[in-house]
């Protein structure tokens, strides 16, 4: 019998995501939006620690020396949203030199209550900021937060870590394209992107010895069993990184390590798996520094600024919208 789990809206769309991604004709695939849940967030903070991952260093190394300078070439007063702030961490350099001129409001937007809350415990010890926080997908938070901007605010939106490499090519253009649709003129947009590396550097990166990328990867077939009543044995299936040379992107897989058959009860399917088989879980695609401002103009930005981190390839891109 199936016993059916389900008990809220984002449960049904969970199933309902699950379902469509295990039982369409061709590659298996599930969104990479769901390895954060509380645990997944929690490997992918550990991800950052590791020697071999470097592109959270960066980032955050690029923040601590250039935010003087960021924050020089923004107009009047701004109010600043981050889309996925997580722990937040490293936007305190930001936040502590725009609040050095004015008093600033910060929004951090995030779909994981935990790192949000754990956001705004990190940041709040910081003099002239307060933080508002949206437990909200990217797009639904900034428009709220746009909808309290005041008359004479610019917004500056931080999408940081690369996380605009999660999303293929194209749709991450239009993401942005959709960014700056609910932006005004001269607002900004801070984007962080990972820089293209030899694949050898990157499938250490994505397929750590110590098996923490593994970890992150299978919690999702773990929060499948927990969450949608499913019976994965993650035993029988093994993490891979790969790197796919005509997206320019690392993929990560999850390889069924034998011919196996699994029920999700709540998303009312069984799913066959054949030996070797594997569901895609995640893209992370890499840039040119070059192709940042064609990427920025074809979203309706100009980019204004670049800043490239010297030990691990990676840009912060200031753009404005136009
Ligand atoms: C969040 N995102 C930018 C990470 C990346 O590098 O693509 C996610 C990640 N997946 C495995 N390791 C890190």
């Amino acid at each position: 019998m199936l016993v059916h789990a389900i008990t809220t809206n984002a449960t049904y769309e969970f199933a309902a995501d699950v379902r469509a991604g295990l039982t369409r004709p061709g590659q298996k695939e599930l969104p990479s939006k769901y390895l954060y849940d509380e645990l997944g967030s929690a490997l992918f903070e550990a991800i950052s620690h590791l020697p071999q991952y470097g592109l959270t260093r960066a980032d955050e190394r690029l923040l601590r020396r250039h935010s003087h300078e960021i924050v020089d070439r923004l107009a009047g007063p701004v109010a600043v949203a981050e889309l996925g702030s997580g722990s937040g961490i490293k936007t305190r350099w930001l936040l502590e030199a725009l609040s050095r001129r004015q008093r600033t409001f910060y929004y951090p937007v995030e779909i994981s209550p935990s790192a949000l809350a754990r956001c705004e415990q990190e940041l709040r010890d910081i003099e002239s900021v307060s933080i508002v926080g949206f437990e909200r997908e990217y797009l639904d938070g900034l428009l709220e937060v746009a909808a309290r901007r005041k008359s004479d605010q610019h917004l500056l939106v931080l999408f940081l870590g690369s996380t605009i490499g999660n999303f293929d090519r194209s749709a991450g253009v239009k993401f942005l394209a959709e960014v700056r649709r609910i932006l005004e003129p001269a607002d900004s947009l801070l984007l962080g992107t990972d820089l293209e590396k030899p694949g050898t550097r990157l499938l250490q990166a994505y397929d750590d010895d110590l098996g923490v990328t593994a970890a992150f990867d299978l919690n999702l077939l773990a929060r499948i069993n927990r969450e949608l009543n499913a019976n994965f044995d993650l035993r029988q299936f093994a993490h891979v990184a790969k790197i796919n040379e005509d997206s320019r992107s690392v993929e990560m897989h999850l390889r069924s390590k034998q011919r196996q058959t699994v029920t999700i009860a709540a998303a009312d399917i069984e799913v066959e798996f054949l030996e070797g088989e594997t569901i895609w879980t995640e893209s992370s695609h890499k840039y040119s520094a070059e192709e940042i401002p064609q990427i920025a103009r074809d979203a309706g930005f100009r980019c204004e600024a670049q800043w490239i981190d010297d030990q691990w390839p990676f840009a912060e891109n200031l753009l404005v919208a136009h």
